[in-house]
């Protein structure tokens, strides 16, 4: 998307963009902003300070205690929530022809979001540390709930592994083969590919996340129980995936957003774009010690 100082951007994202469309995309730019703050601070909480086993009841309970945290929670729930939906608008508009389908999917984004919102809403603010300490809820003693819910991140960690190996090996043979994979090698398109797996990477792992959270409210045992599979090996590699995942997307959406309205932007893509992937992997690499030598 040309930067919107010049002709080109005034048109393409005022003249051109019908009246969603545009809104989207100022949404998608202004929570994108919100979202450098919020998901990288609660990625370096997590991921730095932290690691994800740790994020125990007690951990949670005492943050919020303090209503300034779990205002900062709901927001980044909201701000991350829907910009990875309007975000799922690209894909849909870009892979499904059919106005049918398309109505189809775009229902589904809007009730999940919908539905998402208040799970996450109603967790954040009824929560009862005492009540739920006390393990005394209807549903406290269904530990079962829990493993389903971990489980569930070893389907999500399978579909990560299984996608980065399929994704490396067709590179290397396209690349053995001396066909340039995708694009004629353009970085350009590169950084979208990546922008975008991230991208939808996260959501969904936002979604299950969400879900995870919830069962806060349910009791302290029923909440711990599912912590513990961020501790277990075989998860280990998606978490830290996971954090190069939202490094990579928000250091390139800072790019997307200088090419937007930067008037050097648009010459200066290239270099923007590896700054991203070198900076991913310089702030990753220390997530992933952290998170290793902690739990190995
Ligand atoms: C929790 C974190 C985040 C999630 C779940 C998320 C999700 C998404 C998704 C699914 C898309 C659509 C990708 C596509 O199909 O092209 C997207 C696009 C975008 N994201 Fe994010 N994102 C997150 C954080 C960020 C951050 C921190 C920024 C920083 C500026 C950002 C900036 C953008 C931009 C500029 C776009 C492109 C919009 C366009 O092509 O017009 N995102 N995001």
């Amino acid at each position: 998307m040309a930067a919107i100082g010049t002709d080109r951007g005034r048109l393409a994202a005022g003249v051109i963009l019908p009246g969603a469309d545009r809104l989207a995309w100022y949404f998608m730019r202004i929570s994108g902003i919100a979202l450098v703050g919020f998901a990288l601070g609660h990625l370096f909480i997590t991921h730095y300070l932290n690691v994800p086993s740790e994020t125990t009841f007690a951990f949670v309970a005492g943050r919020w205690a303090n209503p300034v945290w779990r205002s900062f929670d709901w927001v980044l729930l909201l701000a991350a929530l829907w910009h990875g939906m309007v975000g799922m608008r690209y894909s849909i508009t870009d892979f499904l022809r059919r106005p049918l389908w398309r109505l189809v999917a775009m229902s589904a984004v809007v009730i999940v979001g919908v539905l998402w919102t208040g799970l996450g809403t109603i967790t954040i603010f009824t929560f009862d540390a005492a009540a739920a300490a006390a393990n005394s809820g209807p549903w406290a003693g269904e530990l079962w709930i829990a493993d389903v819910l971990g489980y569930s991140l070893f389907v999500f960690a399978v579909g990560t592994y299984v996608g980065i190996a399929a994704l490396l090996v067709y590179v290397a043979r396209s690349l053995r083969s001396g066909v340039v994979p995708i694009y004629n090698g353009d970085v350009g398109q590169y950084a979208w590919v990546m922008h975008r797996a991230t991208g939808i990477g996260t959501v969904f792992f936002l979604l299950v996340h969400i879900v995870d959270i919830m069962l806060i409210g349910l009791g302290a045992e029923i909440y711990d129980e599912s912590v513990k599979f961020y501790g277990n090996p075989f998860l280990l590699p998606m978490e830290i995936a996971l954090v190069g995942a939202v490094i990579y997307h928000s250091l390139n959406g800072i790019r997307i957003l200088l090419i937007d309205f930067w008037e050097m932007g648009t010459r200066r893509e290239r270099q923007l774009f590896w700054m991203a992937l070198v900076g991913t992997v310089v702030l990753t690499i220390p997530s992933g010690i952290i998170i290793l030598a902690h739990e190995l």
